[in-house]
């Protein structure tokens, strides 16, 4: 019989960790984050506890979990919902009744207020993001609390409040006479709820990559500058794509004074930009994109806008995953496509298309190792709790940080031109 340990050794063996090819609940015992995290990450306080998922689950084989996880979906029936990120494995997917990028699993969870639980199979910040939307009845649970995100650890809140300390220091907090206050502060959807509600606080708002220009256009029309964290390279991608220059772009390091730029670079500045970054995102490199061309010629390289800007300069279209799925899905039979994304969607869209050339534009195997850490052993563990009447791995924001945060995420919906569209089972 095939074990789950089995199941996850036989993934594709060249991987840019081989820490992964591992059970996840490894890592329930290592502090921080362990191979999710670059070492440039701040680990907030508190640190995320990881949940230990009991022995028991962690030997059950992919049949029992299976069965497990059918039956409290059955026996939870229309009180549950499951949401999962398309980095999500194919082995939670399958059990998801929504499947979309952050915003719109962001909107499923505002559009199914009869389920009493939401069972989020991404990282943590969604899952907040999901209990600040939530109705106050609703409970949102992330089978396992070490599903961070590397990325949205590298902006902690007191970092950016002595960061704006240092702006407001120079610039005040006075509008000009367009009505224009000196700093907009604008936050990556992959961020905590304390950085959502330091944006609701001070007049700023939340962008994903699906909206980020809108939601900077909205920020221009009210700020001389905005400050953009915690992801540099969507920030920088989307601000030049607007027409914004570089120079008017300096790169605020929280280590240094005044990030480590001089007071005149930001007088000048449109958009501060935090030193974040995706290290999936960061391995897609100008070389793969020429040795995609060299080797299929006519191929269409789309990549997602946390990569570098040299990458998306490189590539023919750049967007969120819900943007790459759905250009996969439209392209014509018999296209060949090269994806600068992380490789569990790359490898669902090359499955769900056979009549097209699907394939990552980075030869080495690298899953984004946090989202990978949602297991089904994990699912069914939460799963079954639930069924006993036992709420594990619950996420709660508090509600002060709750409301502040709110506002900033309706601030994001409010800028956007179209009604919201429901994400796919
Ligand atoms: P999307 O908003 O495009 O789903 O991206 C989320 C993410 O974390 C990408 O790394
Ligand atoms: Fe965070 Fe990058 Fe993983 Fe997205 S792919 S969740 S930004 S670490």
């Amino acid at each position: 019989m095939t074990s789950v340990n089995d199941l996850v050794v036989a993934r594709p063996a060249e991987t840019c960790d081989t820490d992964l090819a591992e059970g996840p609940w490894v890592f329930d015992t290592v502090p921080g984050y362990g191979p999710g995290s670059s070492e440039l990450d701040v680990i907030p306080e508190p640190v995320i506890r990881p949940g230990q998922l009991p022995p028991a689950y962690q030997r059950m084989d992919e049949a029992e979990l299976h069965a497990r996880i059918a039956a409290a979906k059955e026996t939870l029936g229309e009180r549950l919902v499951i949401l999962g990120h398309f980095y999500q494995r194919d082995e939670v997917v399958r059990y998801a009744d929504f499947v979309g990028d952050s915003f719109q699993l962001a909107n499923a969870a505002l559009t199914r207020p009869d389920a009493e639980t939401i069972v989020f199979c991404g990282v943590h910040f969604m899952a907040e993001t999901a209990d600040i939307l939530a109705r106050e009845e609703q409970r949102v649970i992330l089978p396992n609390l070490a599903a961070g995100c590397s990325m949205a650890d590298m902006a902690d809140e007191a970092s950016v409040e002595a960061c704006w300390e240092q702006l407001v220091a120079r610039f005040g907090t006075e509008p000009d006479a367009d009505g224009r206050v000196p700093v907009i502060p604008v936050t990556y959807m992959n961020s905590s709820a304390a950085l959502k509600a330091f944006c609701g606080r001070n007049g700023g708002i939340v962008c994903t990559s699906s909206n980020a220009r809108t939601v900077l256009e909205w920020a221009f029309e009210r700020g001389q500058r905005v400050l953009f964290f915690p992801d540099q390279h969507l920030g920088r991608n989307t601000a030049k794509a607007m027409g914004v220059p570089l120079e008017e772009m300096p790169m605020w390091n929280p280590r240094k004074e005044l990030g480590g730029n001089s007071p005149e670079q930001l007088d000048d500045a449109r958009v501060i930009l935090w030193h974040g970054f995706c290290s999936v995102h960061k391995r897609f490199t100008t070389a793969q994109i020429d040795a995609a061309r060299e080797e299929h010629p006519g191929v269409r390289v789309i990549v997602h806008p946390e990569c570098p800007m040299p990458v998306v300069d490189a590539a023919d279209e750049t967007g969120s995953t819900d943007y790459i799925r759905r250009a996969v899905a439209e392209a014509a039979p018999g296209s060949v496509l090269a994806i600068g994304t992380e490789i569990n969607l790359v490898n669902r869209l090359a499955a769900e298309h056979p009549d097209k050339t699907v394939f990552c534009l980075d030869p080495v195997i690298c899953p984004c190792s946090t989202m990978y850490r949602i297991h089904p052993g994990y699912l069914a563990w939460v799963l079954d709790g639930l069924v006993e009447g036992e709420v594990r791995n619950e996420i709660t924001v508090d509600e002060h940080v709750a409301r502040d945060a709110r506002v900033a995420l309706e601030r994001m919906l409010a800028a956007l031109p179209q009604p919201l569209t429901g994400a796919r089972a």
